[in-house]
């Protein structure tokens, strides 16, 4: 160990001196045996150190060799790396380790900054507090003690709900305990990554508050009674390749008609949430904030046909929500009043399909094109309409179109229609496909006859969703009609 100290101190100066030599160092390590490990070290070190400028002090290179922690170290030359064991934290999950990682979070928290990320967020330098690969049970929150830090990490373990964690509160919790921090977010920049959260059915995951960038990476959360994950105001939380599950299940699991709480709550705005599987919950992915993005994610959470929703857009009049490459999976997507949404590209098997639930009948700037519907064959409708609290009333640039679907009923703002006659009057009925009731804004038609009359003919009818074509003369003749709802008058 003293070795390595005394290697990276010499590192350290030379470097500080023009460019560092690496051979130098590999000298100085060869001579231990154990080159390839302290290599290793020593880079992982080495970065560390390189990343805080108030280091670039002599007295490191007589400081004392640390214990395996630093503790002992003044706290501007420790390294960033907060291991929770050495704070006593029990990784075997037998013992409670609430204090202990509090503990190692307040001096993370409390440990060299530089600068600040926002105005009045403190630059923790990256950082990370390592759960070191262990099972942690935990009786509270994790919390920090106070907002106004930011480039910190949490990673790599598991945290366990214990019986008396409170059924209100949430794993990992970014929120402020005190409101003194004189930046408008509380937290920048924390990344919570590689980590299993195991809520037990008491209490949710993780929840981010008032937050602006912050990641949440590769992580599995289970057993969450109210919610997996929760973003409330700030901006920027990015959710990756991560797994959300009440129940660990994998589909078609007896007790699915129980299943309740939401995977993911988005109350915020500017959020994205890629590449996400969320296998049991009663709401996939809940968003009531403007400008969110979901792409990539898979929701088998609860089928519709027992009560759940895969994604339930709950910001009526100002919806602005992407859903792209989606995979809906027996559960389907609500939209109250949408405004401005696009769900394009995605697949729903199963006869998931998409509802627009009528709260003051708005309807607008809506693009649900080229997705794929599979179902079996009992007649869902792939988009639908729930005007029970009243009917759509202002439809405005929607577009359904260009879905293709096996095994459900096509539903779309576009349709085309042809019938052939001997007579005076052509009639199609396009109420079986047009997705709006008697609403037909835009028309095309073309009369095809081959008889020796020209006769003079006209649109006669729009309503209820029939195209009634009439001619002066009666003549064998085939009509096409092309119409269109929900355009832009
Ligand atoms: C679902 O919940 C009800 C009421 O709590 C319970 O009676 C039933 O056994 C549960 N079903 C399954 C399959 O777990
Ligand atoms: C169309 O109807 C007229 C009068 O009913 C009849 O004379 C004529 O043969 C019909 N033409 C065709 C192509 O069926
Ligand atoms: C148009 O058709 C509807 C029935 O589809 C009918 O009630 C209405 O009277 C018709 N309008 C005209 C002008 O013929």
């Amino acid at each position: 160990m003293i070795m390595i100290i005394m290697g990276l101190a010499s590192l350290f100066i030379v470097h500080v001196s023009g460019e560092n030599s690496l051979s130098f160092d590999h000298q100085k390590l060869s001579t231990d045996g154990h080159y390839h490990d302290q290599m290793q070290n020593m880079k992982a070190f080495k970065h560390s150190l390189l990343t805080r400028r108030q280091l670039v002090t002599p007295t490191i290179s007589s400081s004392p060799a640390p214990a395996p922690q630093a503790m002992n170290q003044p706290p501007a030359s420790r390294p960033h790396v907060y291991e929770v064991t050495s704070y006593g934290a029990d990784p075997t999950g037998k013992l409670d380790s609430t204090e202990a990682l509090l503990k190692a979070i307040t001096d993370a928290f409390n440990g060299p900054s530089e600068g600040f990320l926002m105005k009045g967020i403190a630059n923790l330098g990256g950082a990370y507090i390592n759960l070191q690969g262990g099972n942690y049970r935990i009786s509270k929150p994790l919390r920090l003690p106070a907002a106004g830090v930011g480039n910190l990490m949490i990673s790599g373990g598991t945290l366990t709900a214990s019986d008396d964690f409170p059924t209100d509160g949430y794993l990992i919790d970014l929120s402020a305990s005190s409101s003194s921090s004189s930046s408008s977010y509380n937290y920048e920049y924390i990344t919570i990554k590689d980590l299993m959260l195991d809520c037990r059915y008491r209490g949710g995951g993780i929840s981010v508050i008032n937050s602006l960038r912050t990641s949440i990476d590769n992580c599995y959360i289970a057993h969450f009674n109210t919610e997996g994950i929760l973003v409330q105001d700030g901006h920027e939380t990015y959710i990756r390749n991560s797994f959300l599950g009440q129940h660990i299940t994998a589909g078609g699991d007896p007790g699915e008609r129980n299943f309740s709480g939401t995977a993911i709550n988005l109350m915020g705005n500017d959020n994205a949430v890629t590449d996400v599987v969320i296998f049991s919950a009663a709401i996939g992915v809940m968003i009531s904030g403007q400008a969110n993005t979901l792409s990539g994610v898979h929701c088998y959470n609860k089928a519709t046909g027992f009560g759940g929703t895969g994604i339930y857009l709950k910001l009526p009049s100002l919806t602005q929500t992407r859903i792209l490459n989606c995979y809906l999976d027996y559960s389907g997507i609500v939209a109250e009043d949408p405004v401005q949404l696009t769900i394009s590209s995605s697949f729903f098997l199963g006869d998931a399909y998409i509802l627009f639930k009528s709260v003051k009948g708005l309807a607008k700037g809506i693009n649900i094109v080229d997705n794929m519907f599979s179902g079996s064959n009992k007649g869902i409708e792939i988009v639908q309409l729930d005007q029970s609290k009243g009917p759509f009333k202002q439809i405005d640039q929607v577009v359904v179109d260009r879905n293709n679907v096996n095994g459900m009923n096509l539903k779309a703002t576009v349709a085309k229609g042809s019938v052939q006659g001997n007579g005076t009057s052509w009639t199609i009925d396009f109420s079986p496909v047009l997705l709006f009731p008697n609403l037909i804004d835009h028309v095309q038609y073309s009369v095809s006859s081959s008889g020796t009359l020209f006769p003079s003919h006209a649109l006669r009818n729009v309503s209820e969703n029939r195209v009634v074509i009439e001619s002066d003369v009666a003549v064998p003749a085939s009509v096409f009609v092309t119409v269109n709802q929900g355009v832009s008058s």
